[in-house]
C-alpha cells in the first residue's frame, strides 16, 4: 500500500512564466520553464490529491492524471487560479508571474521609432498569491520567493507581506538551480521556523515542499 495523505484533497499549483502582450508579435516574459511547478503537481498527485495545474506557456508535456488549465497572461492566470483555489485545500504558487503588464497592448505591430518602442508603459498585475491567501475559507497556501540577493531576508518578508503559510526561498542567482534547471535547492520558511533542502532533482524538492504543506494541513487546528 502507498501512503496517500492527500487522498480526497484538492490541490492547485501555478507554474511557468506568463506572457504579457506588447503588441500582436511581442511580449514580456521570463525564464521559467515550468519544471518546478510540474514536479509539484506530480508530487501532490502521487500523494493522492486531485490536482489542477494552472500552467503558463511552457514547452513541457502535461503530467498524466493532472487537470491542466493552460493560460498565457498574468490576468488569465489570476482568474483561473482564484476560481480553482476557492474549493482547494492546498494552493502552491510556483509560477513566475509578471509583476507588470503593458498598460495598453497595441492591436498592430508597433513601429520601432515612430511608436516609442523604447518606452512601454506598464501597470502592476494582480498578486495571485496574496489574493489566494486572502480568500475566505480554510486552506494552506504556499508561495515561492525567487531572489538574487538577501535570499532569506526577502523570503521572510514575503511570508508576511503575501499572508501565506509557507514560503519556499529559491536562490535564483546560483548556477545549476532555479530557473530552467533540473535541480533546485530551497529553504522552507514558516512562522515556526526554517529548514534548508539541499540541491536535489526538482522532483525531490517538490516532495519536500508538499510534505511540509501536508504537515501544516494536519497541524494547524484552524485548517
Ligand atoms: O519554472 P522553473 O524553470 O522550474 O523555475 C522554477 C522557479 C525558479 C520559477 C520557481 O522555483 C520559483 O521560484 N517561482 C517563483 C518565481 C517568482 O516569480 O517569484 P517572486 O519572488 O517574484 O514571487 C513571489 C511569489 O508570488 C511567487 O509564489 C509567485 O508565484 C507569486 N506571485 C507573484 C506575482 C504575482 N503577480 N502573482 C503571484 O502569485
Amino acid at each position: 500500500a502507498w501512503p496517500q495523505p492527500l487522498a480526497g484533497r484538492r490541490v492547485v499549483v501555478t507554474a511557468g512564466p506568463t506572457h504579457e502582450a506588447v503588441d500582436p508579435v511581442r511580449y514580456l516574459a521570463n525564464a521559467s520553464s515550468g519544471k518546478m511547478g510540474v514536479a509539484l503537481a506530480r508530487a501532490a498527485r502521487d500523494l493522492g490529491a486531485a490536482v489542477t495545474l494552472v500552467l503558463g506557456p511552457v514547452a513541457l508535456d502535461a503530467p498524466f492524471g493532472v487537470a491542466v488549465e493552460p493560460v498565457t497572461s498574468a490576468a488569465e492566470m489570476a482568474e483561473r487560479t482564484l476560481a480553482a483555489a476557492a474549493g482547494a485545500d492546498l494552493v502552491v504558487c510556483a509560477a513566475a508571474v509578471a509583476d507588470y503588464t503593458p498598460a495598453a497592448p497595441a492591436d498592430h505591430k508597433l513601429k520601432k521609432a515612430a511608436e516609442h518602442l523604447d518606452a512601454i508603459p506598464v501597470v502592476e498585475t494582480r498578486d495571485i498569491l496574496a489574493a489566494v491567501s486572502a480568500l475566505p475559507g480554510e486552506r494552506v497556501v504556499v508561495g515561492f520567493a525567487a531572489e538574487t540577493d538577501d535570499l532569506l531576508g526577502h523570503a521572510r518578508a514575503k511570508l508576511a507581506s503575501k499572508g501565506c503559510d509557507l514560503v519556499v526561498a529559491n536562490d535564483v542567482s546560483r548556477p545549476g538551480i532555479g530557473f530552467g534547471s533540473d535541480e533546485n535547492a530551497v529553504t522552507l520558511i514558516t512562522a515556526d521556523g526554517e529548514r534548508a533542502v539541499p540541491t536535489a532533482p526538482k522532483d525531490d524538492i517538490a516532495r519536500a515542499v508538499i510534505d511540509a504543506a501536508c504537515d501544516l494541513m494536519t497541524s494547524a487546528p484552524n485548517r
